[in-house]
């Protein structure tokens, strides 16, 4: 199973990147790469800037690997309640491309943290009522509320009962694919 993770943010120590990664390690597949959408430059997504110079490479070679992958895991950073703008720039180009509307049709664990007890929710509902209408097929979803407290960047997830959650969604996940 191919698995392609990234991170709803560009920031250099994002903490969604970090759970992500160890998200990703935790299926122990051999082909997990996880992406960093500071790799993938493009502009702000405009009408009059696609109508004139098309999609930018670096929105088709990001939507090239979700299409070769079986499984993609994203953990949305939350700004004011929603997307931060580079994961929303990003979307909004994807939706762009020929032959789909985003997501491929891949299946996606959707994640989201963030410092406060809410756990990056709102962003977490927003995408997952709207990744279907993207060909994104939420499979499953993963709130890790207060990083800080609950996440160590050698052991992971310390809270015991959010490791299990998570321990039993990838399982389940794992399950699903491979059937
Ligand atoms: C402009 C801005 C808006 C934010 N809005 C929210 C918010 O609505 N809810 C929330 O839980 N955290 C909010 N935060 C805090 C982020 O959750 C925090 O910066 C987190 O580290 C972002 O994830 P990242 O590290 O993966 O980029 C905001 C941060 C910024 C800079």
């Amino acid at each position: 199973m191919k698995i392609t993770a990234f991170a709803g943010s560009n920031s250099k120590n994002s903490i969604n990147k970090q759970l992500v990664t160890h998200t990703a390690h935790l299926f122990q597949e051999q082909a997990t790469q996880v992406l960093d959408l500071n790799d993938f430059e493009m502009p702000l997504y405009g009408i009059d800037l696609e109508n004139e110079y098309g999609i930018p490479k670096s929105v088709i070679d990001f939507s090239n690997i979700l299409k070769e992958s079986d499984l993609l895991i994203i953990s949305l950073a939350e700004h004011n309640g929603a997307y931060a703008t580079v994961f929303k720039n990003l979307f909004d180009w994807l939706s762009r491309v020929e032959g789909t509307k985003g997501f491929h049709n891949k299946p996606i664990f959707l994640m989201a943290t963030s410092p406060g007890a809410r756990g990056g929710s709102s962003v977490l509902e927003i995408a997952k009522g709207r990744f279907p209408y993207n060909d994104g097929p939420v499979i499953d979803t993963f709130s890790l509320p207060s990083f800080s407290s609950n996440f160590n960047s050698e052991t992971g997830i310390t809270d015991t009962a959010l490791k299990a959650e998570l321990d039993a969604k990838i399982k389940n996940i794992k399950t699903q694919l491979n059937s």
